[in-house]
């Protein structure tokens, strides 16, 4: 509990804080000798995100379902690696393995099988996720539990594995794809919506723990709220000003997340700025809030 002296003081620090760092950002970590693990690394951010964080110096392990495109992107790390490194001390940069997060038992064995191989994780991504697109009354209950099992359960079950090493050595990092769907709702996207806002709640309680519990710690939290990214994994994307809030490619939503976990931001926008966007409509009454989502005509289609 603080005294009302202490709130007035922390209030005005807080706002200081926010402008200073709005012009002058907090110095970017290194990521040499990290070893960054990301979910869902075979296609889209988080192959991106491999071979950013490889570039930067960090050892990658990359986790798919899909155990061929997750071997693909760690070889396609290694292969530049090979060809860029000055010093080889080693011709291995990037690890696959094959995993399903969704499921408990099988994060559990391949992460004992990381640790074994490559060492511990000090960066977790969490980034692999489902975006299935229907009229909310159009998804089968499995459809609906498997999303959840995704997009929810298997940060929980990754966090409970690698969280305990970080805070142990005090030191890590736990970075979380959300999205933008994680703080407002979208048609079509119900569920998807609900995991995201989950994943919110996930790493805002977290945060707070830590912030109650571990003062101290040097372990970071970072969520990511991208709009539609250019990955195939929305339905026909729509926004009607692109200039003002693009479609990015992975590619440089990777470079903004990495960017943005390398500085310790709490939470990073993708494009910037939405942050403020989001921050400032949440204070609108609801039926502004749908004129100016109506005007802005951002959304997704579905299969029909
Ligand atoms: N693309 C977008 O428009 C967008 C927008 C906001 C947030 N996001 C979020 O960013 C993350 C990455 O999205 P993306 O566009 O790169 O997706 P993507 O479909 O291109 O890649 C996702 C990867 O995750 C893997 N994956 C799926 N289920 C898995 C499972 N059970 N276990 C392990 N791996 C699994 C897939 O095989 C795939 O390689 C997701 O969490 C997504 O919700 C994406």
């Amino acid at each position: 509990m603080i005294t009302w002296f202490q709130l007035v003081v922390e209030i005005c620090l807080g706002f200081w804080e926010h402008m200073v760092q709005l012009v002058y950002p907090p110095l970017a970590k290194s990521l040499v000798g990290e070893v960054v693990l990301i979910t869902g690394a075979g296609h889209g951010i988080g192959r991106e995100l491999a071979l950013q964080c490889a570039r930067l110096g960090a050892k990658v392990v990359c986790w798919d379902i899909n155990a061929q495109t997750a071997q693909e992107t760690a070889q396609r790390v290694n292969e530049e690696w090979a060809v860029n490194a000055t010093h080889v001390d080693t011709p291995i940069r990037a690890w696959s393995f094959q995993c399903d997060v969704s499921k408990r038992e099988e994060v559990n064995k391949v992460a004992d099988e990381t640790r074994l191989k490559v060492g511990e994780i000090t960066v977790l991504i969490n980034n692999a996720g489902i975006m299935p697109a229907k009229p909310m009354l159009k998804f089968e209950p499995h459809e609906i539990e498997r999303l959840f099992d995704v997009n929810v359960f298997s940060q929980y079950w990754t966090i409970m594995q690698f969280m305990p090493g970080m805070i142990k050595r005090d030191h890590g990092h736990v970075v979380s794809m959300c999205s933008v769907a994680g703080i407002t709702g979208t048609p079509y996207l119900v569920p998807y919506c609900s995991s995201k806002f989950a994943i919110k709640g996930l790493m805002d309680g977290l945060f707070l723990e830590m912030r109650q519990d571990m003062k101290e710690s040097r372990v970071r939290l970072t969520t990511v709220h991208p709009f539609t990214i250019n990955t195939g994994l929305a339905v026909d994307p729509m926004t009607r000003f692109p200039k003002l809030i693009p479609i990015h490619e992975a590619s440089e939503c990777a470079q903004q997340v990495i960017d943005g976990f390398r500085r310790n931001y709490e939470e990073v926008f993708v494009p910037k700025i939405l942050g403020p966007v989001f921050r400032l409509g949440k204070c609108l009454p609801r039926r502004v809030q749908t004129a100016l989502a109506d005007f802005l005509n951002c959304g997704v289609g579905y299969n029909k």
